[in-house]
């Protein structure tokens, strides 16, 4: 699938891996997020699977995906063929280090509401609490075992040999999205109703902006680092 416009046959298009997808074309990453298309952990589904589970028409997002990269000033980046040292450099600056505060900071906002609120809606909020510490628990030591063990090993010339390690981080990635997945089952897609407080529509659009950076982060790892460093045995993660 290397011709990435209209002059791209649909049937091939429809056969597409979402992995491959995302990687040679990022503007349409944006839009399989809106959809809900699970393009992070589920990059070996072909787009035509993935539009008959969410009940899209395949020629639809085709040209959804066409309009955006038409209005781009200028093309994304291709992180299939920047140097993989520099593609870790990217994930640490610009998805890890954010977390360090973003994940505190969502943390003591969805406490706050369920302190506040959690009577009134004992089904939601204290679940949706409880979500968000459970993504925390989770992400913060993934990340500490990304940068201290497996980002240098990738950068090293033995990152062909990381296949145990890798699948570690996989796992991890699919127990986080399955709690990505309960966080916008639990908030309706991140939308506050229509009592919600300020301090509740601020941690619903924080928890969307955590949804779509956090399935961006693993779609970059699973779908471009990972098989990337597994199959480079070159000097190329300098
Ligand atoms: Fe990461
Ligand atoms: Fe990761």
């Amino acid at each position: 699938m290397s011709t990435p416009t209209q002059a791209t046959p649909l049937s091939t298009f429809a056969a597409t891996p979402l992995s491959e997808l995302t990687t040679e074309r990022p503007a349409s990453l944006r839009v399989l997020y809106r959809h809900r298309i699970d393009f992070c952990c589920k990059g070996a589904r072909s787009v035509a699977d993935a539009c008959a589970h969410r009940g899209l028409d395949v020629a639809q997002l085709a040209a959804e995906i066409d309009a955006v990269e038409a209005s781009l000033h200028s093309p994304p980046t291709r992180w299939d063929t920047a140097p993989l040292g520099v593609l870790m450099d990217h994930i640490i600056a610009r998805h890890h280090r954010p977390l360090d505060e973003e994940l505190p900071r969502l943390q003591a906002l969805a406490e706050k509401v369920a302190r506040v609120h959690g009577e009134r809606f004992p089904e939601l909020l204290p679940t949706l609490r409880d979500t968000v510490i459970a993504i925390r628990a989770d992400v913060v030591p993934h990340m500490l075992k990304e940068e201290r063990i497996l980002f240098p090993w990738l950068r090293s010339e033995r990152r062909g040999q990381a296949t145990a390690p890798i699948a570690v981080m996989r796992a991890d990635h699919a127990h986080l999205g399955a709690l990505l997945d309960r966080l916008a089952d639990l908030t309706g897609g991140f939308t506050p109703p229509e009592a919600a407080c300020t301090s509740w529509r601020a941690l619903y659009a924080g928890l969307a902006d955590l949804d779509e950076d956090l399935r961006t982060h693993v779609h970059l790892e699973n779908n471009v680092l990972f098989p990337r460093a597994l199959s480079e045995t070159t000097s190329d993660a300098a």
